[in-house]
């Protein structure tokens, strides 16, 4: 690429959806896709439009809404993957098909019991079936890093000779090693006659924990498009992380000769906790660029050396991923005119039902919390504008616990207007919360996940709980938020629950 542009392709969507539990539904994908493209991805991998109609549907939902990014779905060498996806990205004004089909001697002997030859005849006829409907083709030779490189060559020249605009290189078993990977790519260049046609992209996945090191490497060696997910989500231990990729292109650019994304890095932060929100997946506080921890100083020899000077210890600045510097920012006292301005300093646009929903929340912690910090702010607000909606919502709860009683739940849920109770006890306050819970929406779903942090520091910090609840082979997530863990707990629930309402 002349400007030495890298194309950020974003598969959250898709390989990220594949995370275990982290699936989505149709508005979730939606609003991700929009944060997506204000983050200013080039690419969206939307999904996979064979695997099932909500899928199909979700990608064609995205296809139809979002503006700017090229919107991709996925296939199979087959012709129906490939009529499905083109039927669902074809409302795109930018749409992009991209096919697969493994190389390597291990997929071709045990998945796909088939030849080189016929393989061979297969990413062809695929590639020209998916160009004769969309002018945007990406092929990848799925185990490309374990495919004999003879045969890997031979295949990439094949698949651009037959209209491939993207030649994708994955290590889909994340088994590659960056020097080793970056050669990959050097004899791509050297050895595929046409190889100029088209564009290098790589997709690695991190079983090594070696993903972003292996795209990076590859980066440096001729690739132009890294696919990557936002908090690394992915199958098994996940895909490269947007977030790392970008900042470290941006951070050392003497080592990857200028090279440069159209990533508005400020809303990295956001779009990660977006991301995480929706898929239930926790980001772990030590994650780089956009842990809690990323930009956090705890001894004191680093803290006296960023006082006197920030760059002693810090080689990005935390405003440039989209973190604002914790601020003391709201009390008792504030009024709504504060209230509403802070809002829009964090990047909410809310409206008027939302802001005095959001408000009125925001008075109610305030009296339990002296002192109310943008991350207290974004998470009540995060609840506000949830996009499903509330079919049931929590009117009351009682619950009586110890290590000598049996504990036990009374609650009362709203439901159509009508107020609903049931009790139950459990062998914790959490589980007879639950089970009562259950016998008012008589859902019988399975727990799979339970999460707590606290979202601030401090006694009075707010409590952020993540469940993931298994009901008739779905999963679904929720989240809620309370300086009352056991409240907490209980409005996580019911989200999940009125996500598995929404979507029957
Ligand atoms: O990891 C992989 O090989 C994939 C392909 C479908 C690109 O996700
Ligand atoms: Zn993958």
């Amino acid at each position: 690429m002349k400007d030495g542009k890298i194309i950020i392709f974003d598969t959250t969507l898709r390989d990220g959806e594949q995370s275990p539990g982290a699936s989505l539904n149709i508005t979730e994908k939606l609003e991700i896709a929009r944060q997506l493209a204000v983050l200013g991805v080039d690419v969206i991998e939307a999904g996979f439009p064979i695997s099932s109609p909500g899928d199909f549907e979700a990608v064609k939902t995205v296809a139809k809404s979002i503006r700017g990014p090229v919107i991709c779905g996925l296939a199979r060498a087959i012709e129906k993957d490939i009529d499905a996806a083109y039927n669902a990205v074809k409302f795109s004004a930018r749409p992009r098909i991209h096919v697969f089909l493994a190389t390597s001697k291990i997929h071709m002997k045990y998945k796909l019991k088939k030849a080189e030859d016929e393989i061979l005849r297969l990413a062809v006829a695929s590639v020209k079936y998916a160009k004769s409907k969309c002018q945007d083709v990406e092929f990848s030779p799925e185990d490309a890093s374990r495919t004999e490189s003879a045969f890997l060559h031979k295949v990439v020249e094949s698949v651009i000779d037959a209209g491939a605009t993207t030649v994708n290189i994955p290590d889909t078993v994340g088994y590659s090693t960056p020097f080793e990977f970056a050669a990959i790519i050097k004899g791509l260049k050297e050895n595929v006659p046409n190889i100029d046609k088209c564009v290098i992209s790589v997709h690695c996945h991190n079983d090594l924990g070696l993903s972003v090191s292996n795209s990076l490497a590859a980066v440096i060696n001729g690739a132009r498009q890294v696919e990557c997910t936002m908090n690394g989500l992915g199958e098994r231990a996940g895909n490269a992380s947007l977030e790392e990729i970008v900042m470290a292109i941006k951070t050392r650019p003497d080592i990857f000769s200028g090279a440069n994304t159209s990533i508005n890095t400020k809303e990295l932060y956001k779009t990660s906790r977006l991301v995480s929100k929706l898929t239930g997946m926790m980001v772990q506080p030590n994650k780089a660029i956009i842990g809690s921890n990323a930009f956090a100083h705890e001894s004191g020899i680093h803290q006296d050396g960023v006082l006197k000077e920030r760059i002693t210890y810090e080689i990005m600045k935390p405003e440039d991923v989209g973190f604002e510097s914790t601020n003391l920012v709201l009390g008792k006292h504030s009024g709504r005119h504060a209230f509403t301005e802070r809002l829009k300093k964090l990047g909410f646009e809310l409206t008027r039902e939302q802001t005095e929903k959001a408000f009125d929340r925001f008075k109610v912690l305030a009296d339990k919390k002296k002192e109310i910090f943008d991350e207290d702010l974004e998470t009540i607000v995060e609840e506000e504008i949830s996009k499903i909606p509330e079919k049931f919502h929590l009117v009351h709860f009682h619950i009586s616990s110890g290590d000598q009683v049996k504990p036990t739940a009374t609650i009362e849920l709203k439901f159509k207007n009508k107020a609903l109770k049931a009790v139950s006890t459990g062998d914790g306050p959490v589980d007879a919360c639950y089970k009562a819970i259950d016998k008012i929406t008589g859902a019988k779903g399975k727990l799979m996940d339970y999460q707590i942090r606290s979202v601030t520091s401090g006694k009075d910090a707010l409590g952020e709980v993540s469940v993931k609840i298994e009901s008739k082979g779905r999963v679904v997530s929720g989240r809620g938020a309370s300086t009352d863990i056991i409240e907490a707990s209980i409005k996580a629930y019911i989200n999940a629950a009125n996500k598995l309402v929404y979507e029957k």
